[in-house]
This record gives structure tokens, sequence and C-alpha cells, in this order.
């Protein structure tokens, strides 16, 4: 898939920027689908600098940051993880939702993220890497609402001064993000996608409903009327019928919004 441009509504890349330059590792604060991931991307690329990701999860452990030990040809050597290799090499390093790994996992990381910004690999040779000068690491977290997230030790949370919040954006600057995303004009019915989304994101901020939709799911909505769909039958496939997941009356919550916005 083609690379959309971020559009850096919320001035992001340069506080980014001002963070590489002052060696500060940044966090980045903000629901799914707020656009964490292309934000850092789109940094990387107009700085040029190498992007190593790790996306954590229960199952991340310490091998996929640190390396194993591996046998070939009966010599025993090491294969490094992507976070010594990020830190040899002095390449960005992008921690995707940190706060789903486990407590074993986020201690290996604040070894390698406190000011010394070295690490002992003590499953090898004990040798002791320390990054380079140049290292620059960024992390996001899920708000904790999210199934699956926990909150980060303090300790953590210290290695990463810099903080953007990223939220769901205004309504006429998510409009100009599902435009870059698509090549048909459909203004009308794509603003009122995304003030359906819009009411249901507030329902699920107060446990109305058990599900925010995204700005993946504004964009897939201008993506489907690209391809000669309907609204109605869009606004169904793309926002409601995930709803049917909580049961009827959720659905049907749901179901009737959208009719009350696109018709029968
Ligand atoms: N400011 C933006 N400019 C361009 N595209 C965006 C922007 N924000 C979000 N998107 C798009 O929305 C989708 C979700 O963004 P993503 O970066 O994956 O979110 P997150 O990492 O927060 O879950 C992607 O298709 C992305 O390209
Ligand atoms: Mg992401």
């Amino acid at each position: 898939m083609e690379e959309v441009q971020y559009l850096d509504w919320s001035n992001s890349i340069q506080i980014l920027n001002k963070a590489y330059e002052a060696g500060l590792f940044v966090l980045i604060i903000g629901p799914k689908g707020t656009g964490k991931t292309s934000l850092v991307r789109d940094f990387a690329k107009n700085k040029n600098i190498n992007l190593d990701s790790i996306n954590f999860s229960l199952r991340t452990r310490e091998s996929h940051l640190i390396g194993t030990k591996t046998l070939k040809e009966g010599t025993v050597s090491f294969d490094e993880g992507l976070l010594i290799k990020s830190m040899k090499s002095g390449d960005m390093l992008y921690l995707d939702e940190i706060n789903s790994a486990e407590a074993d996992v986020l201690l290996r990381l604040d070894e390698a993220l406190d000011d010394r910004r070295q690490i002992v690999l003590k499953e090898s040779t004990g040798e002791v890497v320390k990054a380079e000068e140049s290292w620059f690491v960024v992390s996001t977290i899920n708000p904790l609402t999210h199934s699956g997230t926990k909150e980060l030790p303090p300790q953590l949370l210290s290695r990463f001064p810099v903080r953007i919040r990223l939220e769901y954006p205004p309504e006429n600057i998510e409009l100009e993000i599902v435009k870059k995303h698509i090549s048909g004009n459909h203004e009308s019915e794509i603003l009122q996608a995304i003030k359906l989304a819009n009411t249901l994101r507030q329902a699920a901020a107060v446990e109305e409903l058990f599900y925010s939709p995204s700005l993946r799911e504004t964009i897939a909505f201008g993506k489907l009327l690209d391809k000669g769909m309907s609204s109605k039958q869009v606004a169904d496939i793309v926002f409601g019928n995930v709803y049917a997941q909580w049961g009827n009356i959720e659905y049907q919550k749901v179901s009737d919004i959208i009719t009350s916005m696109f018709g029968n």
C-alpha cells in the first residue's frame, strides 16, 4: 500500500524534532487509530533515519529485545534482538503499545533507557552494550480503557520526559485526512460519517457503547464510497455491524443512530 503523507494537525512533528535534537525520548499517548504510527513513520522518513519497530503484546519476550543464543555448525553464537541492534546502530526505535508488555520485559527496557543508555548482555558474554549518541526512542501507549493494557511503571514513564497526546481530530481536520486517502469527491457523506463516528466515540467514552471507531473506519468508509457503494450500506458495514459482537441491544442502538443519519 502506498504511504499517505501525515497531516500534522497538532504540531507533533515539531515536538519530535525538538526532542530528537535534545536527545530526549518521547511517549505518544492516545487511542487506537489516531495516527500515532503514521506520525512516527513520517517523521523518520523525512529525517531520513532508519526506523526499527517493536509491537508489544503479552507474548513479547525478553529474547525479542535482547537476542537468543543459537547453535550453528557446532559453534554457539548470539543473534541480537532489535533493542541491541538499534542501540548499536544509533537508529530510531519505535516501541509500539509498550503498556501491553509483561513486567520482566519492561524491566529490561528500563535498563537500556536510563540515563546511561546501556545494557549488560547477561544472556551472552556479559558484554556492556552502549547506545550510539544518535539513538532515539519513541514509544506509544493506549489509554487504560483498552483491554489488555496495563499502567506503565512510573520509573519507565520517567524515561520518556516528552509526552505527546493524540486524540481524534476536529471534524474538518478528520475530513482532510480522509480525503488524503481516497480519490473520489464525497465530502458531505464523509462529513456525515465523521459525525456518526464522533457520536459513537462520545458514547464509548462514557461507557454507553463498547467500541469506539477510529480514523481507520472513517477512511474505510471513504474508500468504499470510492467503490460505488451507497453511504447507508457502508455505514452499516463499517460502523454498525461490529456492535453485534455485544449483542442485539447494543447493535440496535447503533443501527437506529445510523438510520436516523443515513436513512433506510
Ligand atoms: N494525521 C494523519 N494524516 C494522514 N493519515 C492519518 C493521520 N492520522 C491517521 N491517519 C490514518 O489513519 C489510519 C490509522 O493511523 P495509525 O497511524 O495506524 O494509528 P495508530 O498508530 O494511532 O493506531 C492510518 O491509515 C493512517 O494513515
Ligand atoms: Mg499504531
